[in-house]
């Protein structure tokens, strides 16, 4: 299976010029599953609720949504993304899921990092694994966003639940996850795309920069790219998914049977 990640600097506040760019850096690329950053259609630091819902799109409605999906079908290829999502008054961190036959599936991120607490509403549809088909397999993909990188409780569920791929939209501003995402990597022996962004979003008289550094990880821990940390990157690497199916890191230890739920907190 082909997958990787796109590396690129959404433009704060124009949705309609990072569709452009999406479409400008995956036009002559092949693969069957592709990850772009959190929140690709609009960027990050907003000021305001009202800043940003004038940009947010209804799940499965809108440029950004259709864009992605007219991709998707002429790629016959899978594409997660985060964005900004509206649901009636509430505005959602989220990633969808497209397929060539439309929207697949929605998270809404769990963990909200610093003062997206003031913007959206946390995630009410808790972490969830899809199945996808390409023409030689079905697998599933886990789906979690940025900051849910520092609850390793996320990744484990989206691997107990059977995802072989984490695919992980992020707007990282601190260093270690694309460190620690080694970790998600070999305790539950999935593979990982972190894709991350990368540039300074300036508002008034703030600023917030992103690490870049997008990841793609074997379920052995191997990176198989690490992006620069300021340039737009698409790397795609041929992956056998099957591999994370198998919990085995030797013949006496399987990560998932040897659990002891007994003696963990909950
Ligand atoms: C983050 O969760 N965007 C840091």
């Amino acid at each position: 299976m082909k997958t990787g990640y796109l590396q690129f600097h959404p433009e704060l506040g124009n949705p309609a010029k990072n569709i452009e760019k999406i479409k400008y850096l995956l036009k002559d690329k092949e693969f069957d599953l592709m990850v772009l950053p959190e929140l690709a259609n609009t960027g990050y630091l907003f000021n305001t609720k009202e800043e940003l819902i004038k940009l947010s799109e209804k799940a499965g409605e809108g440029n950004f949504y259709d864009s992605l999906f007219e991709i998707a079908k002429t790629k016959n290829a899978y594409i997660v993304s985060g964005f900004a999502e509206s649901d009636g008054e509430k505005i959602y961190n989220s990633a969808m899921l497209v397929s060539p036959e439309g929207i697949k599936g929605i998270y809404r991120k769990t963990h909200l990092f610093y003062e997206e607490k003031k913007l959206f509403t946390p995630g009410n549809y808790g972490l969830k694994t899809f199945s996808i088909s390409t023409e030689n397999e079905t697998i599933k993909i886990g789906i979690m966003i940025c900051f849910d990188w520092a609850f390793p409780e996320a990744a484990r569920t989206l691997a107990l639940q059977g995802s072989q791929i984490i695919c992980h939209p992020s707007n990282l501003v601190m260093p270690y996850c694309q460190k620690a995402m080694f970790a998600r990597a070999v305790e539950n022996r999935v593979f990982v795309i972190t894709a991350n962004r990368y540039g300074t979003d300036v508002s008034g008289d703030k600023s917030i920069s992103f690490t870049g550094g997008s990841v793609l990880l074997d379920c052995s821990g191997n990176y198989l790219a690490s992006a620069p940390i300021d340039k737009d990157e698409v790397f795609i690497a041929g992956i056998n998914p099957g591999d994370a199916l198998n919990k085995f890191i030797n013949p006496n230890n399987n990560l998932f049977e040897d659990r002891k739920e007994e003696f963990y907190y909950n």
